[in-house]
């Protein structure tokens, strides 16, 4: 992708449905017995891989439009995914609480996905385990068996998107009522239990620390639209603070953009919260603040790379704490090359402004990463080319075409593997 930086992004941009949730609500979809119609999909890497995996299970998938499918997963008769589609997506492992539900048991190959450190999955195993599935895991597949799933209390000990759904997923299928204590909050999470509800479960207290989750012998089809990607309009929002810009994104939820509006706010940009929109006016200097990550309704882990890359050229230092994870800065070495001033102290990035980024040839280390960088070439000056845009595809849908609806001079060119791997 080649970025010719230092236009201020104007106009209106309308974000997808979340990633994070259509990755979770997709393969829920296997719980269901009857025809699943779920809107507002993002056309993105990730749902693509996870529905070649529904079809590979046996399940019938209908494309009705561009965001819109048709799924019946009653054809599925094999609980077992021991196909290596499924190691292209951290998310697959949603397949094992979703396959657990629907047959008791379930074999799953370990899911892949963004690497930044140990990405440990002993909670989803604990939650299985308590609603009475033995479990093998080796560095390979994953195997839970079962006679049927029991109702249990599980207390999380880590906060965990992950292990939250999959539990939830197993459990609305378990006898009993199931409690999922120290629960994630994220607007995902809630995401997935309306899609349950909808398709007749009964999950109740999702987006609080405790969740209740009523078993059901059967869940029946149903119509269901995905909530907007908090991710995706936070990029946006941060792209319009970091070029000065005047952007409005459209088909949003306000609420789950407060840590980051209050951010941007403090870094000197105005920020307009309608109904369904926000709209972001950038500074005309950006101001520097302190940044910690943690989960929903804190600042998102998924933002980290974005609120970096803007503080790369404030007035003044600013210091960025990453909460979730144990290491997401690989990306920190790119934007040095493009002249920002970063240092790492233990878990925090320590952002020293510079008056200006440079154009650079950068990689992709993972999918927020990217989208980091992508701010970077619409900061800088100069042309900015970015390699490694499959993982930002994964992610993002036509992040490009939103960009330039917005005037960026953006452009995707045939992949150069020489040039990628020098860069
Ligand atoms: N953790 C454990 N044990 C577990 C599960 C998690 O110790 O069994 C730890 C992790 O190591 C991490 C923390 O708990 O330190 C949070 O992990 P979580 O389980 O919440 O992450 P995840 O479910 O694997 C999802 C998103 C990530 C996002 C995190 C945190 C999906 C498919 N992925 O991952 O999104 O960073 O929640 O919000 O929903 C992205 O979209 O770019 C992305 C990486």
């Amino acid at each position: 992708m080649l970025i010719d930086g230092g236009v201020r992004l104007n106009g209106e941009v309308r974000i997808s449905g979340a990633k994070n949730a259509a990755v979770a609500i997709i393969p829920a979809v296997l719980l269901v017995e009857g025809k699943c119609r779920i809107e507002n999909i993002p056309d993105i890497k990730d749902v693509d891989s996870i529905i070649d995996i529904l079809i590979y299970l046996g399940a019938d998938v209908q494309k009705i439009s561009n965001d819109i499918m048709e799924i019946d997963a009653s054809p599925v008769k094999s609980f077992s995914a021991d196909c290596d589609m499924v190691r292209s997506m951290r998310a697959s492992y949603y397949l094992l609480g979703a396959l657990l539900g629907r047959f008791g048991s379930a074999h799953v190959r370990m899911p892949g996905g963004c690497n930044f450190g140990e990405r440990p999955i002993d909670q989803h195993i604990k939650g299985f385990e308590s609603l009475g599935a033995k479990v093998i895991k080796t560095n390979d597949i994953v195997m839970a068996n079962s006679d049927g799933l029991t109702a249990s209390s599980i207390y999380l000990d880590v906060v965990s998107v992950g292990a939250t759904i999959n539990i939830m997923l197993a459990a609305s299928r378990a006898k009993g009522i199931t409690t999922i204590e120290n629960a994630a909050k994220e607007p995902h999470v809630v995401d997935v239990a309306n899609f349950l509800n909808a398709m007749g479960a009964h999950v109740i207290g999702a987006g609080t620390d405790s969740i209740r989750i009523i078993g059901t012998d059967k869940m029946s089809g149903g119509t269901y639209s995905i909530i907007p990607d908090q991710i995706e309009a936070g990029t946006f929002m941060v792209a319009a603070a970091a070029t000065g810009g005047d952007v409005t994104v459209l088909n949003v939820i306000p609420k789950h953009m407060e840590s980051l509006s209050a951010k941007l706010i403090e870094a000197g940009a105005e920020v307009f919260e309608m109904d369904d929109a926000i709209r972001v006016v950038g500074g005309e200097s950006i101001k520097n603040v302190n940044v910690k990550t943690m989960p929903y309704p804190g600042f998102p882990t998924d933002l980290q790379p974005q609120i970096v890359t803007l503080l790369c050229m404030a007035n003044g230092t600013s210091r960025v704490t990453e909460g979730v994870w144990a290491s997401r800065f690989q990306y920190i070495d790119e934007l040095r090359r493009m002249g920002a001033d970063i240092v790492l102290a233990g878990n925090s990035a320590i952002i020293t402004g510079v008056p200006r980024l440079s154009g650079a040839k950068v990689n992709a280390t993972d999918l927020r990463a990217g989208a980091g960088l992508v701010i970077a070439g619409l900061m800088g000056e100069g042309t900015t080319h970015i390699y490694n845009l499959q993982h930002i595809d994964r992610g993002y849908e036509n992040i490009e075409a939103k960009l330039i609806s917005l005037g960026a001079k953006i452009k995707r060119v045939a992949y150069n593997r020489t040039a990628a791997v020098n860069a």
